[in-house]
Formats: structure tokens, sequence, C-alpha cells
């Protein structure tokens, strides 16, 4: 899930002096909200602060986030020539803002949790180069994955080339786990995935081997968590479409899972929230490996109090269910 942003006042302070790309691109102030939840909730983990789309540009595919409307790529690709003009780069050149950030995160968080880098998987970062911005049905997308499905891998063998890169330099950089999010994969059927998705993640979580913990997410996933184990991932994420324990005997039980209460829930009422965490906790039934997460990201009109009762509520009541 994503855990710094709007909903937290300190954040939307920055903001009002500096866009979100001159948040990335400055080591001070991604350290500074990178640190912003782990100050005001009890989380277990700091995410890096950063987005997904970063390696776009670098690739020949700059972009924007515009007000209200989430990221605008400039040029997205249109057909096959486009994918002539993007380039692997070198991160350490190209995102090595990115990588101070990581060394200055470290220094201040001195141990006191792991920092989680990330990358985005071959088909969400392609849906974006794609469609130009968030979709609803992928049409671009799956266009051309159905209809020039080489140009397609060959995309996307680029994608997990640059990604694989990206995380292993984040890795050099100091974080201690990288998180692959593959947030709209769930938009394609679970034959389509291993056919177009699957090889690229792959790929991705080959190249990290096991240098750190990896985690594995996506949404709408019910259905492909069983493939989802295939491509890899330490950890593999659940949303809350699914029973936990169920999605857990499809991923098996040799890994561990992430996940799953629904975003919208933290808005309230509390008791409801609250109820539905005793029944993911109950699914856990006090098996290790189990990473209490939620589904998806914050929305921005999530009341800070309620994150911050949700954690504290989560500590202790798995702790005393691991002790009963
Ligand atoms: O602490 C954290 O977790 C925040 C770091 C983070 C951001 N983006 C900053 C951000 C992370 C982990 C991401 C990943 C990301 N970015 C994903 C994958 C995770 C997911 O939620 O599925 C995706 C799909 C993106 C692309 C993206 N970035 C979109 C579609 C948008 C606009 C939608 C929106 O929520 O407004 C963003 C903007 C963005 N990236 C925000 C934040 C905190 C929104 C806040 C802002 O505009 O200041």
């Amino acid at each position: 899930m994503r855990q710094a942003g709007r909903y937290m006042a300190e954040y939307r302070a920055l903001r009002e002096k500096w866009s979100l790309l001159d948040i990335c691109r400055n080591p001070d102030l991604a350290t500074e909200v990178t640190l912003q939840p782990v100050r005001r909730i009890e989380v277990d983990a700091a995410i890096l602060f950063s987005d997904l789309l970063l390696p776009l540009e670098p690739l020949g595919l700059p972009f924007d986030f515009l007000k209200g409307e989430g990221p605008q790529i400039h040029s997205p690709i249109g057909g096959p020539d486009d994918i002539d003009r993007l380039r692997r780069f070198e991160p350490r050149e190209a995102l090595a803002h990115v990588l101070t950030a990581i060394g200055q995160i470290q220094r201040e968080l001195k141990g006191r949790v792991p920092l989680i880098g990330f990358a985005g998987a071959p088909f969400t970062l392609a849906s974006y180069a794609i469609e130009g911005g968030h979709s609803n049905n992928f049409a671009k997308t799956k266009a051309l994955m159905y209809g020039h499905p080489e140009d397609w891998h060959r995309l996307c063998a680029l994608l997990a080339d640059v990604v694989g890169d990206y995380l292993v330099a984040q890795i050099d950089a100091g974080v201690d786990a990288v998180q692959v999010f593959d947030s709209w994969v769930g938009a394609l059927s679970p034959a389509d995935y291993r056919e177009f998705a699957l090889p690229h993640s792959k790929r991705i979580f080959e190249t990290v081997g096991t240098r750190v913990p990896t985690i594995h997410f996506g949404t709408g996933t019910a259905m492909m968590l069983a493939d989802m184990r295939d491509a890899g991932g330490d950890v593999i994420g659940a949303d809350w479409r699914i029973p936990l324990d169920e999605a857990w005997a499809r991923i098996g039980h040799d890994r561990a899972v992430q996940g799953n209460l629904d975003p919208t829930l933290l808005l309230g009422p509390l008791p409801r929230m609250f109820r539905q965490v005793d029944e993911i906790l109950e699914r856990v039934a006090a098996r290790p490996g189990h990473i209490f997460n939620l589904g998806h990201g914050l929305l921005p009109s999530t009341p800070v109090e309620h994150v911050q009762m949700l954690a504290q509520y989560v500590h202790t009541t798995a702790r005393s269910v691991a002790r009963a």
C-alpha cells in the first residue's frame, strides 16, 4: 500500500510548496516525507517515498502529474515504432536522487524499522506508457498486447530489464526489502496473465534473486494468486476481494502473505473497521508469515487518527492472538 500522502496534514503542507515530482526528485524532501508516517503511526516498516512512474522519463517517456487527474505521459506509446525509441538506462545516473534519498533515510531511521524500496511490474508500467494515464478498461494496452504480441513482449522485456536494474541499484543503496507493484494486473484473465505478464515479472524476481526479501503486490488478483506466486516473491499481496485464508491456501503456506483490509473501512465507522481486522486475524490464526496491510493505498480523505488506531489495534490484537 501507499502509506505517505495527502491524508497527512504535514504532507499536504509540503505539497503547497512543492509538486509531487519536486518531492520525488529532492532527496531531502523525499527523506522527510518517507519519515512522516514512521513518526506518526506505529508502522513496522518505512516505504521509500518515490513514484512508480519515475523510470518512464529516462526510458524516453516524460510525464507530469496533473492536479486532480493523476499522471499524464506526454507522448504515450501509440504503436510498435514508438517502442524503438525507448532506451535502457543506468539508474545510478538517471535516478541517482532516489538512491541518495535511500542512504539519507537509512541514516535517519538508524535501524528502527526496515526500509522498503519498490518499482512497478511490466504490465502496470506498460499500461501507463500506452494509455498515457489511468484507464478503466485498458483498451489501448490490450489492443497492443493482442494485436502486436511480439512488440508487447519486446516492450515488457525492456521494462523488466529497467526495473531489474533499478531494484538492484536500490538494494545496493541500502533498502532492506523490495516490493513490485502490479497494481492493475487484475484487468487480465489468468490465462492472459500467464502469457503476457508472468514471464516478464518473473525475470525481475530472478534478477533480484535472494539479495533481500521481495513482495509481489497486485489488486483484483484473486484468480491469479498462484500464478503470481510462480512469477516470484517471498511475500504475495492479496486485496480484500478474497478472504485471506483462501488467498493463502491458493498461494501456498510456504510463502508469506500481505493484506488485506479494504482501505475504505478506514473512513469509518470504526467498530466496523475493528471487526474486519478481527476477522482477518482470525483467518490468519497466528500462522507465521502474515504482514498486516491494506489491500491498496490509503484514501486522501482518511482521518489520520483512524490510521493510528488501526496500527495500535493490530499490534495489540495480533500479540494477544499469538499468545493465546
Ligand atoms: O509512502 C508511500 O507509500 C508513498 C510512496 C508511493 C507513491 N506512489 C507516491 C505518490 C508509492 C509506493 C507509489 C506507487 C505508485 N504510484 C503506484 C503503485 C501503488 C498503488 O497504489 O497501486 C501507482 C499505480 C502509482 C502511480 C500514481 N501516482 C498514480 C496513479 C497517482 C495519482 C493517483 C492519486 O492517488 O492521486 C500517483 C500520485 C502519487 N504518488 C501520490 C503519492 C503520495 C498522490 C499524492 C499527491 O499527488 O501528492
